[in-house]
């Protein structure tokens, strides 16, 4: 299973959850979010190390090495940085 790390606050593994957020969520991590569907970017953290695959096609464009947790999976271990 993939690990996911948050700089500076943890680590938490994936283990095929619909998405990196709901993986974090049942994790327990305070993470921000709010349309879940890839609309509006609250969701966007910096992809620090590792891959992820999208789930879903998102409206909002993040800049190159940020990510929607809403809208990804992790293909490897990964670490992501909140901004
Ligand atoms: S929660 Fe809105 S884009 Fe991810």
């Amino acid at each position: 299973m993939p690990k996911i790390k948050v700089s500076g606050q943890g680590e938490c593994e994936f283990d095929g959850q619909f998405s990196l957020l709901d993986a974090l969520d049942e994790a327990g991590f305070d993470m921000p979010y709010s349309c879940r569907g890839g609309n509006c970017g609250a969701c966007e953290v910096r992809l620090v190390s590792g891959d992820v695959e999208e789930i879903q096609d998102p409206v909002y464009e993040t800049d190159s090495g940020y990510i929607l947790t809403c809208s990804v999976i992790p293909l490897s271990d990964i670490e992501i940085e909140l901004v």
